[in-house]
């Protein structure tokens, strides 16, 4: 029989990516190939994310161009899975009728048999319920190649309702995974050569809240810190509402916990901070940051901001800029507010306009440019452990490795490096990366 390929286009986050890796994993369990293209697929999945209408956007133009493909070619499987999906259902069936699926976030793990049912010939299907497990987060997804990183979900959904934030309705209630199935799954991703783990979570802070036996975030750190095989462990996202001290201490105690949080605070504003429902003030989370620092200087500490929410004055953006100035975060993401369908946000009034948003945005990136660049050019000549994940993006025959505070390096090297950890003095700093060159396992000891 001939080889059928697939082709998965993900957008938005970290959590998206990890999910189209457990679908690609279920699909290859069943004899598919993945594809580079969508022009040579059998199957076209679109993941989708619809936490920015920005995202929402990119996926409905791209479904557009789907459609093209689809009439050249009729037995071409299309499907349109994740958070958008999950919103809209059958909805984006009406809006582009030539979609075969519509899988939700929930249902990831029934794709597979619902494209089966779509080769024999059953019609538009769609698949929207929210359920009390999610048996897709239990598909591990094993390591390509070399690949020596790895995401893990250790918990889905978020009971948090900010008042701007689409992700409780679309990705449902929090629950976290049994702890052993995690260490299960680390140990399983050791065995084939990962070395770094990245947890993943909307809110890693209030891990096990729905679990028997008292788990929490800082016990399921600890036991991963002892899984053999396994030099780096990373974690997001963090709400700053619920970080605790027992989370902080890890940074010390954990010897493998790699010196990085993302902590977003979305506003340096009380006022805003209120109408967004964080639970914080500005200057609750400056004491986090401050505590942060006193246990572990060198940290990175990168967050998410939003400009333009409903009610920012002027005030209110320079409140933003000066808690900006007090923390100097290593780098930021950050977006203009847009309205998003069912929150509490798009009820409120006073939405600032376009071109406000748009200057304040323009003015936060080129503050947290100048702090990169600072953060960046104080590395000049020191000597960092890197992890060497694989060849550079730019030019392949050079190396590229992140230091344990998560900045790129790119380095001279062999392919045999790729998965060691190795130490490298900086001598290039740039805005998004730095330039290394390899110390002698010798000169590496002295430093
Ligand atoms: N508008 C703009 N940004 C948003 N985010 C979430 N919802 C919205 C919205 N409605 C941002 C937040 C969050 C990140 C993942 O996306 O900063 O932390
Ligand atoms: Fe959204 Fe707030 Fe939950 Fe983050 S904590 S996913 S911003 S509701």
């Amino acid at each position: 029989m001939r080889t059928k390929y697939f082709y998965i286009h993900t957008f938005g986050c970290q959590m998206n990516v990890h999910d189209s890796e457990q679908v690609a994993e279920m699909l290859k369990a069943r004899g598919y190939e993945r594809a580079e293209r969508a022009d040579t697929s059998d199957v076209v999945i679109v993941n989708t994310c619809c936490v920015r209408e920005k995202a929402e956007q990119k996926a409905f133009s791209m479904m557009g161009r789907l459609r093209r493909l689809k009439r050249d070619n009729p037995g071409l499987i299309l499907c349109v899975v994740g958070c958008m999906a999950q919103q809209r259902g059958r909805d984006i069936l009406k809006r582009v009728p030539c979609l075969d699926i519509v899988v939700g976030t929930h249902n990831l793990h029934r794709l597979p048999r619902m494209i089966s049912e779509i080769e024999r010939g059953r019609k538009g299907v769609t698949e929207t319920g929210f359920h009390d497990s999610i048996a897709s987060m239990d598909v591990v997804s094993l390591p390509v190649g070399r690949r020596v990183t790895a995401f893990v979900s250790i918990m889905q959904g978020c009971d948090n309702f900010c008042a701007y934030c689409i992700v409780p309705y679309v990705r449902g209630r929090e629950m976290s995974r049994e702890s052993t199935d995690i260490i299960k799954e680390i140990e399983t991703l050791a065995v084939h050569g990962v070395k770094e783990v990245t947890l993943l979570g909307q809110n890693v802070n209030s891990y096990g809240k729905n679990l028997a036996g008292g788990q929490h975030f800082p016990a399921l750190l600890e036991r991963i810190g002892v899984i053999p095989g396994i030099e780096r462990i990373r974690f997001t996202t963090s709400h700053p509402k619920d970080l605790s001290d027992d989370l902080i201490r890890c940074f010390t105690t954990i010897g493998t916990l790699c010196e990085h949080i993302h902590l977003p605070v979305q506003s340096g504003s009380d006022v805003i901070l209120r109408r967004m429902k964080r639970g914080y003030a500005a200057g609750e989370y400056l004491e986090k940051v401050e505590r942060l620092r006193e246990v572990c200087p060198d940290i990175s500490i990168t967050s998410d901001i939003i400009v333009g929410f409903p009610g920012e004055s002027d005030g209110e953006f320079q409140k933003t800029i000066d808690l900006m100035e007090k923390v100097r975060f290593d780098n930021t993401f950050s977006f203009v507010y847009s309205d998003r369908p069912g929150t509490a946000a798009e009820g409120y009034d006073k939405k600032v306009k376009r071109d406000v948003q748009i200057e304040r945005l323009t003015v936060l990136q080129s503050l947290q440019a100048r702090h990169t660049e600072e953060k960046n050019r104080k590395m000049q000549g020191a000597a960092a452990e890197i992890l060497i994940e694989g060849f550079s993006k730019n030019d392949r025959t050079d190396l590229m490795g992140r230091t344990r505070t998560n900045t790129i390096v790119n380095v001279g090297g062999s392919r045999d490096l790729i998965g060691n950890l190795e130490m490298v003095k900086i001598t290039e700093t740039y805005m998004h990366s730095l330039r290394g060159e390899l110390l002698a396992k010798k000169e590496a000891l002295t430093c």
